[in-house]
């Protein structure tokens, strides 16, 4: 099934070196996207749904299937706002694989774009999907989907061996053809040296705020999330606030209060 989108290639080029930085948050249904459209820049359709929506302990269960169903939740209630869909683990890791699957995304979503995580081994990839019209957001740094082989939720960029690696990973991505480049999870004076080190524009998360952007996820910022990242600003505290309104709900019903006439059809 194709979707029918007005989804335009992303064009962040002139968010680069010193403008008013781009704003980027993580939606995952239409409900959020129609809400936050208005205000950001880009909205992202990140593979943390697997532990936001879906409750699991990291990415790597996340399916195609889940990310390409709220892709299109998505795009369905953005009406300005480019929404860019994470390729999720073990589906971009050949060529072939990579291109099949991202046309996937792009036909059945509509959106403007995918973002693959991953450096200098990437940078083939990004490349032919960037020559066969995919628009690609990078993704380096902290790279949620190889926590295995990084030993968990570390900090990146700690020695010098790993901040250069880091700045290269983010050179080839750049020069592959990526639009934009998620710098994640590093040190701050090393998103400063990447963001000055490429000509596309960096959106930090637990980054700097020498970034051309920043993106959160958006239970964290709404406190929603249990035990969030200290990077995470909450802006919000949205928990208490639903505990209360359930419970509120759970006693009307109980004594009988809910539903009144007022809620009730009487004709
Ligand atoms: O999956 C995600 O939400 C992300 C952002 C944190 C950048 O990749």
């Amino acid at each position: 099934m194709n979707a029918q989108s007005t989804q335009k290639r992303p064009t962040l080029g002139g968010f680069k070196k010193g403008g008013t930085p781009i704003v980027c948050l993580t939606a995952y249904t239409a409900s959020m996207a129609r809400l936050l459209d208005p205000v950001v820049d880009l909205l992202l359709v990140g593979d943390s749904l697997g532990m936001v929506l879906y409750g699991f302990e990291n990415t790597l269960p996340v399916t195609l299937e889940m990310m390409i169903a709220h892709g299109a939740a998505v795009a369905r209630g953005a009406q300005k706002a480019p929404v860019i869909v994470d390729m999720p683990f073990g589906t971009y890791d050949t060529r072939d694989r990579a291109l099949a699957n991202a046309k996937r995304v792009m036909q059945e979503t509509g959106c403007a774009g995918v973002k693959c995580e991953g450096g200098q081994d990437m940078a083939a990839t990004v490349k032919h999907l960037v020559q066969s019209g995919v628009p690609v957001m990078g993704h380096v740094g902290l790279l949620p989907q190889s926590i295995k082989q990084m030993g968990g939720y570390k900090i990146q960029g700690r020695n010098e061996a790993e901040a250069q690696k880091i700045i290269a990973d983010a050179q080839a991505i750049a020069a592959a053809g990526a639009f934009s480049l998620v710098v994640e999870g590093v040190i701050e004076p090393l998103a400063r040296q990447i963001t000055e080190a490429v000509p596309i524009p960096t959106i930090g998360i637990g980054a700097s705020p020498a970034c051309d952007g920043q993106v959160l996820v958006l239970n964290d910022l709404l406190g929603l999330t249990e035990k969030p990242p200290r990077f995470a600003k909450r802006y919000v505290e949205l928990a208490p606030v639903i505990k209360k309104a359930v419970a509120d709900y759970a006693e009307d019903v109980r004594a009988r209060r809910f539903p009144d006439l007022e809620h009730c059809y009487t004709k």
